[in-house]
């Protein structure tokens, strides 16, 4: 017997790759794997319902709580960024392949299949992990491949000819013209492009947005609200302990009703393609806001302005799906180590579309309200004399010497 796993989101482009994992490729045991990281539970019930319609041994897995903690607890501690949006795609991409290895492992499988183009970066991301881990496996990527046309030659599928190919195997797919975006989402983040979205200077039509209102639709009324926070960490709101998971969640609708988390870029793809993207994230764009703002009170100057290098190395790592690069470990070692102190809770103010910082508290703040308060006696200010005159010496010099030389 021949098994291939299948790495399945139940959309069409997976879907089309079951019935072509028997025809074209010869497997005669086909899995598929169905990874929960947040996306619609109708997502989640339509991949089981087309897997049973197309005959595979199905699997969903619940990867929620994991994904959170290990995953963009992770980010948050590292400021998770590319390119100016918090990374979420990028980082549900391992946890997904760790789960169809896993599967593929208990199964004694010989092959994995996704339904990754050969455009974008997911491929990347998911194969690493695939070869990183079983390196004896093959990989099948049917989209990327194309479709085998008569005389042997391969070419792009069209939407429509993997609609008529689905249905002659079984599933019902309408052929309309709406579904032109193309979408993706887990718990961090939701992802649109496609259509006309790739056009960089065409407004994005309020129907793409889901989780965030319109700014006309947000309420009148502020959202004060108050993240705790653990090593690096988020562990309570408003002062109430609760799992990532549920934080995660609930985060998400409050900041997405004050329209918060929307974010419109042009980002550089792996391949270097140069990607027009919107995003929405309420819960990660405000929970990476008060992370910041709680280093900045406990971290020394010399530890932040070290510490954005690292961010942005490991924001990078990740993005590139390099889970597991020993440079990405080293920087966790680092980051780890840091986020010890960041401890405490800061406040956000939420309205029309905007999360800003109000308030942020610790036990490690390294702040001296005696110190810091103009009208202190402790701070001895004529000691600042002498500093006074020898700051930028070096730079007085050179321009003593250029004024001599004219
Ligand atoms: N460009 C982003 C990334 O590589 C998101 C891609 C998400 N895919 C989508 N079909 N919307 O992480």
């Amino acid at each position: 017997m021949s098994t291939v796993v299948l790495v399945y989101s139940g959309g069409l482009d997976t879907s089309v790759c079951i019935p072509l994992m028997r025809e074209e490729y010869g497997f005669d045991h086909i899995i598929t794997v169905t990874v929960d990281v947040g996306q619609p539970a109708e997502d989640i019930r339509q991949a089981e319902e087309r897997a049973k319609t197309l005959g595979t041994e199905h699997y969903t897995v619940d990867a929620r709580a994991e994904f959170v903690e290990n995953y963009c607890w992770l980010a948050v501690r590292a400021n998770g960024d590319y390119q100016g949006y918090p990374i979420s795609t990028s980082i549900a991409r391992p946890l997904i392949a760790l789960k169809a290895v896993e599967v593929a492992r208990r199964a004694g499988a010989q092959a994995y299949a996704h339904g990754c183009t050969g455009k974008g970066n997911d491929q990347f991301r998911i194969e690493y992990i695939m070869r990183t881990l079983t390196p004896e496996m093959q990989i099948i990527a049917p989209m990327r491949e194309g479709r085998r046309l008569p005389d042997g030659r391969r070419e792009p599928w069209t939407r429509s000819e993997e609609i008529e190919y689905a249905n002659a195997h079984g599933l019902n797919i309408p052929q309309t013209k709406d579904r032109i975006w193309s979408i993706d989402e887990n718990l961090w983040g939701r992802s649109i492009e496609g259509g006309r979205l790739e056009e960089p200077d065409y407004a994005p039509p309020e129907e793409i947005f889901q989780w965030t209102r319109s700014l006309a639709e947000t309420p009148d009324e502020p959202r004060l609200l108050t993240i705790g926070f653990e090593n690096g960490a988020p562990v309570s709101l408003d002062g109430e302990r609760m799992s990532g998971l549920e934080l995660v969640t609930a985060l998400n609708k409050i900041a997405g009703e004050h329209g918060v988390g929307r974010v419109d870029i042009m980002e550089d793809r792996m391949l270097g393609l140069k990607v027009r993207e919107n995003y929405e994230c309420p819960a990660a764009v405000v929970i990476l806001a008060a992370h910041r703002a709680l280093e900045a009170l406990v971290s020394t100057q010399a530890e932040l302005k070290f510490k954005a290098m690292v961010d942005r190395e490991w924001g990078e790592l990740a993005y590139k799906g390099l889970w597991f690069d020993p440079l990405k470990e080293d920087l966790e070692a680092f980051i780890n180590k840091i986020q010890e102190r960041v401890t405490g809770t800061v406040t956000m103010r939420l309205a029309k579309g905007s999360a800003v910082v109000v308030g942020r508290a610790s036990e490690w703040a390294l702040y001296n309200e005696d110190l810091a308060s103009f009208d202190s006696k402790t701070f001895d200010q004529s000691e600042s004399v002498g500093m006074v005159k020898t700051h930028g010496l070096q730079s007085r010099m050179y321009w003593s010497l250029r004024h001599r030389k004219g």
